[in-house]
């Protein structure tokens, strides 16, 4: 880009954030980062540069969720599923967290930003395991943006983790079966004591959930790109448009309005 078209880029992205600003913001948003692959692989490059230029774009996203004041982003980074890739692209994901960590962990804790895991990260080599705690520890008081980040997440593992920690509580006698609803069910799910998100995101023009938030996205308003936004390319100015569309929209929750 020339320095002509960064101050027009810049420009509309200021009057866009302008435009989001106006209206109530979501409070939770979700992203299923998808297209690093596909990105590479059309610059026939291989995988793992797109997933680099893929943690490029998640930095953007996540400054300009702290400049909106988002209250919780929750990031789909590894799926229970993605085990099934080639141990190379596993090392490399791996390997690209861990950098991610160290590079931007000051910075993050510096914008008030709070790390949370979505996700059973015991199942990752002790070295990453390691970053990641640390991470949440050092911004642990934080009380700004809430980064969740979904690390060898599941849907269907998280309502089933859930499960067996109820039938825990029930054995110890501190639950019961009558006492089971809605909101306690919500306490046991990795989003415990948070809202459910108001808006998912996926690029890469694949229309599908993947295994991701499925007990909390119920009333989730979904925003899928067109097919050739591929998660590398999805920018600031992307984020906001997603969340114009999202402000258009009118949330009836079964109800009439
Ligand atoms: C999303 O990009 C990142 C992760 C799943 C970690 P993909 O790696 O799924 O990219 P595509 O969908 O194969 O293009
Ligand atoms: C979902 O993307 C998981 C992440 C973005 C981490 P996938 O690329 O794994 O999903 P599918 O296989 O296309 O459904
Ligand atoms: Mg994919």
């Amino acid at each position: 880009m020339n320095f002509k078209s960064i101050f027009k880029f810049t420009k509309t992205t200021e009057k866009l954030m302008k435009k989001v600003q106006e209206k109530p913001l979501p409070q939770h948003v979700a992203i299923i980062m998808d297209g690093n692959g596909r990105w590479a692989q059309k610059k026939g490059l291989p995988r793992e540069i797109g997933h680099r230029y893929g943690s490029e774009a998640l930095k953007e996203i996540v400054k300009m969720s702290v400049k909106l004041d988002l209250k919780y982003l929750t990031l789909f980074a590894f799926s229970t599923e993605n085990w099934n890739r080639p141990q190379k692209e596993i090392n490399a994901l791996m390997d690209l967290l861990i950098e991610y960590l160290q590079e931007e962990l000051e910075e993050l804790d510096k914008n008030n930003i709070k790390i949370n895991v979505l996700g059973d990260i015991s199942k990752f080599p002790i070295h990453v395991q390691k970053e990641v705690n640390y991470a949440i520890e050092k911004t642990f008081d934080n009380d700004g943006l809430k980064l969740n980040i979904a690390l060898n997440y599941g849907g269907r593992d998280d309502i089933l983790r859930a499960v067996k920690n109820i039938v825990k509580d029930i054995e110890l006698g501190v639950l019961s079966i009558g006492d089971i609803n809605e909101k306690n069910f919500n306490k046991y799910l990795y989003t415990a004591d948070m809202p459910d998100p108001d808006l998912l995101i996926r690029t890469s023009g694949e229309y599908r959930i993947s295994n991701f938030l499925l007990y909390q996205m119920a009333y989730t308003e979904l925003w899928f790109s067109r097919p050739n936004l591929l998660w590398p390319d999805f920018n600031q100015r992307d984020f906001l448009k997603a969340i114009l569309d999202y402000q258009g929209r009118q949330r009836r929750f079964g109800g009439l309005k």
